[in-house]
């Protein structure tokens, strides 16, 4: 790569969450006007930007052990800026300073608009700074115009930060703050400008879609979606993460009748008992649950659901524990996403008694992951022998290059591409090659498949069109 005279480097390391991956094309975004330019080598950095998910304890010490092995990058340089963003820098704050002296800037979830200043001050005086101070509503320049890169199809847009729910195990409303959504208009503009810079594929993120604009009287969540349907250009609409409880019946009809509106919702369920879910403060009962996948699915036939399930949460009995099977099998999830309870500091749960065993929880983690992989090869061998609109996303990552950085495909039999279907579900095909443009040849194209195999992660198919 070319080395610009003046042109300085940042490295991002983005743990967690797709929020943080929007994050962190925010950060760019904002540094960028100050000449960084974004590189994969820690050794050219000048700034080193650690972007951290805290919802897990796992999470938090991956974090923490990432910046310990930044230290010989700042022995090596001392004007090496590094600076720890995200949920656990909101959530540490000065405690990160005194525990990791190489690093210079500490800076939460709220602080991303702020960061040049920051970033400017600390390269002139050589200052530490934090700053975690969190504000009640979105500001009207807290975000910038997404940014995709040429590459991108698909990507994501933030529409609202921060959780009103509080469920007794989460810290997520402690380090985003209050919900607050940020305008129509704002969202609009910024989709707008995402497809004219190539992007086909859009996932609408909130910790709680359902309620987007609630607090500011905006427009409902739904009628968000109906505007962004009819941005020209965009292929499809994606959302993420929906409450159950909050789920509303304009919502679920949007799936019939919003064309662009992709057949998968995550819902996250989190236990199948209904003792754990008032414990955890979900508001929902397993039955409420069931009701409303029932209903989706009456207006959507062919949507996929995916969830989330927490094994092991405090005083979780074992027949607590089969009613989350049992769930598991009653609803029959596309995917799922299972997670060992873990103690996080400012969540109620970590002060309930009857902790579960390290052993037990992984057990339990096992069972549910051996229960589901079945379930999710069973609904991937059903799509065999259908044909799938897929939205093509470029090359399979496992191809190999030549010292030239060409591609190294054999020309009779093509190469590997893969791709989403509606549902989600990974497919990837063989296309012989037609021209020298690889990438330019399929990627962001909707095409045909015919799915002739299902593996337990994907689907093998064949091209129609
Ligand atoms: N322990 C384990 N899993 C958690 N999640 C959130 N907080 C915790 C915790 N303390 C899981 C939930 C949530 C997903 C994003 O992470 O299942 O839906
Ligand atoms: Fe956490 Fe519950 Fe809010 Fe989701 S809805 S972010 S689990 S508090």
């Amino acid at each position: 790569m070319r080395e610009d005279m003046g042109q300085k480097k940042l490295f991002v390391n983005t743990m967690g969450c797709q929020m943080n991956v929007y994050d962190t094309g925010q950060i760019q975004q904002r540094m960028a006007p100050l000449g960084f330019e974004p590189t994969e080598d820690l050794a050219k950095a000048d700034v080193i930007i650690v972007n951290t998910c805290a919802i897990r304890a796992k999470a938090e010490q991956k974090a923490f052990s990432f910046l310990g092995r930044l230290l010989p990058y700042k022995e090596q340089k001392p004007e090496l800026i590094i600076a720890m963003g995200g949920c656990v820098a909101q959530q540490e704050g000065h405690k990160v300073l005194s525990r990791m002296p190489h690093v210079d800037l500490v800076f939460g979830t709220h602080a991303i608009r702020r960061l040049p200043q920051l970033i400017q001050k600390i390269a002139a005086t050589r200052c530490r700074i934090v700053d975690v101070e969190m504000a009640s509503a979105i500001a009207s320049d807290d975000f910038m115009l997404g940014h995709a890169s040429s590459s991108d199809v698909a990507t994501f847009v933030t529409i609202m930060r921060g959780c009103d729910n509080y469920c007794t195990y989460c810290v997520v409303p402690h380090v985003r703050g209050r919900e607050s959504s940020r305008t129509p208009d704002e969202i609009i503009s910024e989709i707008e400008h995402l497809v004219a810079h190539g992007v086909r594929e859009v996932t609408l993120l909130g910790q709680n879609v359902n309620s987007y604009g609630k607090k500011e009287g905006f427009c409902s969540f739904a009628q968000l979606l109906e505007r962004v349907d009819r941005v020209n250009g965009l292929a499809r609409i994606r959302f993420t993460t929906s409450h159950p409880k909050d789920l509303s019946e304009e919502l679920m009809l949007a799936f019939d009748r919003l064309e662009k509106l992709c057949p998968h919702i995550h819902l996250p369920v989190q236990s199948g008992a209904d003792a754990v879910l008032r414990r955890m403060n979900r508001r929902y009962t397993s039955r409420q649950y069931r009701d409303k996948v029932a209903m989706l699915r009456s207006i959507r036939p062919d949507i996929a659901i995916t969830s989330d399930i927490i094994v092991g949460f405090p005083g979780e009995t074992e027949e607590e524990f089969s009613a989350t099977l049992h769930l598991i099998d009653q609803v029959g999830f596309d995917g799922l996403f299972a997670f060992i309870y873990s103690d996080r500091p400012n969540a109620p749960a970590v002060r309930f008694d009857n902790k579960i065993g390290e052993t037990e929880k992984k057990k339990r983690l096992q069972s549910v992951l051996n229960r589901q992989e079945i379930l999710t090869q069973k609904k991937n061998e059903a799509l065999t022998g259908s044909i799938q609109q897929i939205l093509v996303d470029g090359l399979s990552k496992h191809l190999s290059y030549d010292a030239d950085e060409r591609l190294v495909a054999d020309a009779l039999e093509g190469v590997q591409w893969s791709g989403r279907t509606g549902t989600n579900k990974i497919v990837h095909f063989m296309q012989a090659p037609q021209n020298d443009d690889w990438n330019q040849m399929l990627t962001g194209r909707i095409m045909q498949i015919m799915i002739e195999k299902a593996m337990s992660h994907s689907l093998w198919g064949r091209p129609l069109s």
